[in-house]
């Protein structure tokens, strides 16, 4: 077999894969990882949510749980990625051994689950933007809700799914640095200005302060033990920081040795989190001026697709320009992201099998094509497969993660981090939160929204 790995080595270093990719430099690997983290689930889900589970105490619960739980668990999978030097599939097992297996396919489970409807959605994105860019905006909210009906079933889906999984790949294929990175490279900081443009516009509209006070001004305590709030506060934060899945175990695979991984984590999380908060800074005062809040409160996607549009073609002419620079903003988010989820697969593919890029990608573009096909023929199974690969599988993996680097093989994160010059201190802080808090804290969110997403399934 083309890549024979050791198991359970003394350290770091003994057990290295030997991926022929690398990044070009520190700040390539932390565009592109923040690539995989900003994406829809920022633009729509991270705003929305604050907005139903309390405002402010949504925004305090997800803060403490990124920090507590998803920093920790995002620099255990760095290093689980970097010390190893394998692909998501063999790293658990270079790693703990033989017995971890079923944590890296469950990481390839978890990614191709994902991107299999993310895909989908990302098809929605791009035809809205094309509308925008070459017919126009609907005029009304009927026709607003008729054309999401249009783009989000029959063939207009399908097109839409195919296309964004032939671009991804397309991507991928050019490799880590003339691929992911160099999209990474002009796509993140190309998001961050329009983003700030349209923050700075929307600042502007009549329903400013009522928008902002909707999803992050109120306090309502009472949502800090609601169990759907806690639920989306969990499945927000792992899936926004796309931490538990191999998707950034994948990408510090290809990382320097000597990069500095808590700072660079904590660069990505702050990216993250700051997109989340100034998303809602553009969509919520845009519904708040036109009073749109009904669509809103109905479900995430009607936000982005129905809500947004509608309160666009509104303001005429300017708010076509808005309508493109929102969801061409959205598409690049989407796609710094879908490489990332393909990049699980396609990597494990070449360190087991030791396939040739291009072959690896085209057979992962393909299968995962076809099982997206469900979602885009029916958005019930689309929310369906949020809700256990996005929600679930993700917590589960970073649950595992946290047990194999806190208490499987605990030396490996102690080395490799203190070789890359991390402080001895913040190393034991990092491995107590691994040990004790991470495993806790997810195992109690876990049971919670298992048992409020069987409540709300059983409700209907
Ligand atoms: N973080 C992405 C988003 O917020 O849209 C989605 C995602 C990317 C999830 C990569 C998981 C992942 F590994």
């Amino acid at each position: 077999m083309p890549s024979p790995i050791s198991e359970q080595p003394a350290g770091p270093g003994q057990n290295q894969g030997h991926p022929t990719e690398s990044w070009s430099s520190s700040l390539g690997f932390v565009l592109a990882a923040a690539g995989s983290a900003v994406g829809l689930g920022n633009l729509w889900g991270f705003a929305y949510r604050a907005s139903q589970g309390g405002g402010l105490a949504f925004v305090v619960l997800y803060v403490a749980i990124v920090l507590l739980v998803c920093l920790p668990v995002l620099i255990a999978e760095m290093v689980l990625g970097r010390s190893t030097g394998h692909a998501p599939l063999l790293a658990p097992i270079t790693a703990g051994g033989r017995r971890w297996a079923p944590l890296g396919w469950l990481f390839m489970a978890a990614a191709v689950g994902i991107l299999s409807y993310y895909a989908v959605l990302m098809g929605w994105t791009g035809r809205t933007l094309l509308h925008a860019l070459l017919v126009g905006l609907p005029a009304d909210m009927e026709a607003s809700k008729a054309f999401f009906a249009s783009i989000s079933s029959g063939g207009s889906a399908l097109l839409g799914h195919v296309l964004s999984m032939a671009l991804t790949g397309i991507v991928v294929a050019a490799g880590v640095r003339a691929g992911i990175e160099r999209l990474s490279r002009w796509g993140i900081p190309l998001l961050f200005v329009l983003l700030l443009v349209l923050l700075i516009w929307a600042a502007g509209l009549p329903g400013a302060m009522e928008g902002y006070h909707t999803f992050l001004l109120k306090w309502d305590a009472s949502k800090l033990h609601d169990a759907t709030t806690i639920r989306n506060a969990f499945t927000q934060a792992f899936f926004s920081i796309g931490a538990g899945i191999g998707a950034i175990l994948a990408y510090a695979a290809y990382l320097d040795r000597r990069s500095a991984i808590p700072t660079e984590a904590a660069a990505v999380v702050t990216m993250d989190t700051a997109v989340g908060l100034m998303a809602g800074c553009v969509t919520f005062p845009l519904v708040a001026s036109f009073a749109l809040g009904d669509v809103v409160s109905s479900s995430t996607v009607g936000t982005l697709f129905i809500a947004l549009p509608t309160g666009m073609a509104s303001l005429g002419g300017a708010g076509r320009v808005v309508a493109v620079a929102f969801f061409g903003l959205a598409y690049i988010a989407a796609i710094t992201s879908s490489v990332s989820l393909l990049e699980v697969p396609v990597a494990s593919l070449i360190d087991r099998l030791g396939w040739r890029r291009p072959r690896a990608v085209w057979l992962g573009v393909a299968v995962i094509t076809v099982l997206g096909l469900p979602a885009a023929l029916d958005t019930g199974v689309l929310e369906r497969m949020d809700a256990v690969f996005g929600g679930v599988l993700l917590i589960v993996g970073g649950l595992l993660l946290a047990l194999l680097l806190g208490w499987g093989s605990p030396g490996r994160l102690r080395q490799d981090l203190q070789a890359s010059g991390t402080p001895p201190a913040l190393v034991g802080s990092l491995l107590w939160l691994l040990r004790w808090v991470s495993p806790c804290a997810i195992s109690i969110g876990l049971v919670i929204s298992l048992v409020d997403l069987a409540r709300s399934w059983a409700g209907g």
